[in-house]
């Protein structure tokens, strides 16, 4: 029984590890704890959506228009960049280091429960014993820094838009390569800024993780730097603050969260089947006492017959 109910509560929480995405709506942005979807709709206000479920067709209209407009039609913007990438919902952990900085393949936080990271140092896999094994550190090759920007009064010159933030970043992040950085889109409406860094696969350097975790930490107001400006590129004149980042990760191999690709309704039929069980128990456990007691009666009147 107690196994019963510890393999219902481990798979709600395998269910909450699931990546932040939205099944039925390949257009929606997604992100926080708990995970939150949204479409932009009209002039680019949010519709905040049920992904468990299909998203009605006035939204989806609403949406397609919205895009139409914007010229975004196909594409998408944002969001993971490979069906492979994935975030950090973990947070910060005491990892342990390799004498020029990188990280252990196997992480533990000073405790019994062990997993394997990248070289960004973010979990890869499920969390397993101390008896788990991490074959070899596996590198983050590409990470998508998503940004959000806070109101300006000015527009924001798309033509420049990546030399300025390739600049921005060369400058702040002590030289950080410019040819790292990809490809750079932006949507005014959302105030959304799409910054991809990549190097080439088998490259054993992570420069690109270190600089998305000072980024991180810039846009969260905690610099690290001496220098306590906030990280405020200027793009054509405008000059952008940050409110908002999000990082996702894409690693030379994807990564073996087990639950990774069991959507919502899978997940769904494995606890109706358990709670099935747990139910089918129950009635067995109490029609057995029932018997009992009916027995013990029957062989007191045998003994007073
Ligand atoms: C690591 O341990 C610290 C304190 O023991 C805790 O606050 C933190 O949440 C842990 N991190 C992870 C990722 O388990």
């Amino acid at each position: 029984m107690k196994i019963l109910i510890a393999f219902i509560v481990a798979t709600l929480a395998a269910g909450a590890y699931a990546q932040c995405s939205c099944e039925t709506m390949k257009w929606a942005t997604c992100d926080g704890n708990p995970c939150s979807c949204h479409l932009l709709v009209g002039n680019g206000t949010k519709q905040v959506l049920d992904c468990a479920k299909l998203i009605p067709k006035c939204f989806l209209m609403q949406t397609e228009m919205y895009r139409a407009r914007k010229g975004l039609s196909t594409r998408t913007l944002g969001g993971k960049p490979v069906e492979t990438a994935f975030v950090d919902n973990d947070g910060i952990y005491d990892p342990e280091c390799e004498r020029d900085g990188t990280f252990k393949a196997k992480q533990c936080n000073n405790t019994e429960t062990c997993w394997c990271v990248n070289s960004a140092g973010v979990r890869r896999t499920d969390k397993g014993d101390r008896d788990l094994k991490c074959e070899e550190l596996v590198m983050t090759y590409w990470v998508r820094i998503q940004l959000k920007h806070k109101e300006i009064s000015g527009k924001v010159d798309a033509a420049n838009l990546k030399s300025a933030i390739a600049d921005a970043i060369h400058k702040r992040y002590v030289n950080f390569n410019k040819d790292l950085v990809k490809n750079v889109e932006y949507d005014p409406k959302a105030r959304l800024l799409v910054v991809d860094i990549e190097q080439p696969k088998g490259e054993r350097k992570s420069d690109l993780t270190h600089m998305a975790y000072y980024m991180e930490k810039d846009v969260k107001v905690l610099p690290l730097l001496r220098s306590q400006d906030p990280f405020s590129p200027t793009v054509g004149g405008q000059k952008l603050e940050f409110e908002d980042i999000l990082v996702y990760y894409v690693d030379e191999k994807a990564p073996t969260f087990t639950m990774k690709n069991l959507s919502g309704g899978v997940i769904a039929v494995i606890v109706v089947v358990v709670l099935a069980v747990v139910a089918g128990l129950l009635v067995l456990f109490f029609a057995n006492r029932r018997r009992g007691k009916y027995n013990k009666a029957q062989q007191r009147e045998m003994e007073n017959m």
